[in-house]
C-alpha cells in the first residue's frame, strides 16, 4: 500500500516539473495567436542571424520612436545576443552622436559613440516623446517584451494586427485601429510594410519577417540572459529525474526488508 502511493508521488512529481517548465498559459479577453519561436521551450535558443536582422530593423524603424535606455552598444556583441564582432560593434555605435562633457571649459559637447555607451534615445525626455507623438508615449522597449502579457506573441501581433476597422467603428484623428490593442485603438501608425529595410544578409524583407525578427531582438533584450537560463533549467531537470529515480530505488529496497 504504503509502496504503491510512493510510486504514485514520484510519478506525480516528475509529472509536476514537466508542467512547471512549460509554465500553464491564462485565457484572456483578446486572444492574442501562438507564434513558433526558436527561443521556446527548455532548449529554446535564439536564431542569431534573427537577432542581428531585428536589431536592423529597431535601429532604422523603431528607434526613431522607441528608446531602449538600458541597452548599451557592446550588449550588441555579447554571447547569447546577436553576437556581432567587436569592429561591428564599434562602427555601430560609432554611427551615433553622444552627447558628452563638460570639457575643460565647462562645455558640453558631442561625440562619435562607443561601445560601452548606453543606446542613444530619440527624445531627451518622456515629454518631449509623448508631445511628437501626437499625446502618446512610444514606451521604452528595453524591457517591453517582459512587461506585457503575452510577451513575444503579443509583440508580434500587435505589429502584425493592423486592419480596417469594422463597419461602424468610431476612430479619431492619429489613432488606428489594431485587432490586437486593449479597444482595438493604438496610437502608433502601422510601423512596418514590405521591403521597408533592405536586410544586409539578403533575407527577404516582408512585413511578417521584419516582425519576426524585430520581435526576437526585443526579446532578447528583455532577457539577455534566456540561453544560459534555459540550459541550467536542463540540467537541474536532469539532476532532479536522476535524483527521483535513485530515491525511488532506495525506497523500493527498504520497503522490500521491511516487509519481511
Ligand atoms: C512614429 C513613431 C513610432 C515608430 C516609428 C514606432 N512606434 Fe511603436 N509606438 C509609438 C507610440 C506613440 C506608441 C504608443 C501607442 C499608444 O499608446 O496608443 C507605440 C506603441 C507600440 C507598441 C505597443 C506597446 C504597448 O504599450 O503595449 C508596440 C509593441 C510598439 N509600439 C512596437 C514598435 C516597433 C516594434 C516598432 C518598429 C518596427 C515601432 N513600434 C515603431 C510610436 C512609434
Amino acid at each position: 500500500m504504503i509502496e504503491k502511493m510512493f510510486k504514485i508521488l514520484i510519478f506525480l512529481k516528475i509529472i509536476l516539473i514537466f508542467f512547471v517548465s512549460t509554465g500553464f498559459s491564462s485565457s484572456k479577453e483578446i486572444e492574442i495567436p501562438k507564434q513558433e519561436w526558436t527561443f521556446k521551450g527548455i532548449t529554446g535558443k535564439f536564431d542569431r542571424s534573427s537577432l542581428q536582422r531585428g536589431y536592423q530593423v529597431y535601429t532604422e524603424v523603431c528607434a526613431s520612436c522607441h528608446s531602449m535606455e538600458l541597452l548599451s552598444y557592446r550588449n550588441l556583441g555579447e554571447k547569447g545576443g546577436p553576437e556581432f564582432s567587436l569592429e561591428q560593434v564599434k562602427a555601430i555605435a560609432a554611427n551615433f552622436e553622444v552627447n558628452d562633457g563638460p570639457n575643460s571649459d565647462g562645455e558640453m559637447f558631442t561625440r562619435p559613440g562607443r561601445p560601452s555607451d548606453k543606446f542613444v534615445s530619440p527624445y531627451p525626455n518622456i515629454q518631449a516623446a509623448t508631445a511628437a507623438n501626437g499625446g502618446a508615449y512610444p514606451p521604452d522597449m528595453s524591457v517591453l517584451v517582459k512587461a506585457r502579457k503575452g510577451g513575444a506573441d503579443y509583440i508580434y501581433a500587435v505589429l502584425m494586427g493592423y486592419t480596417d476597422p469594422p463597419p461602424g467603428f468610431k476612430i479619431e484623428e492619429g489613432v488606428y485601429y489594431n485587432k490586437y490593442m486593449d479597444g482595438n485603438k493604438i496610437k502608433m501608425s502601422k510601423p512596418l510594410a514590405d521591403d521597408l529595410v533592405s536586410y544586409s544578409d539578403g533575407t527577404k524583407a516582408s512585413e511578417a519577417q521584419m516582425a519576426k525578427d524585430v520581435t526576437t531582438f526585443l526579446t532578447w533584450a528583455a532577457e539577455p540572459h534566456l540561453e544560459t537560463r534555459h540550459k541550467t533549467g536542463l540540467r537541474v531537470m536532469m539532476y532532479l529525474i536522476i535524483l527521483t529515480i535513485l530515491v525511488y530505488f532506495s525506497m523500493r529496497r527498504l520497503w522490500a526488508n521491511l516487509k519481511d
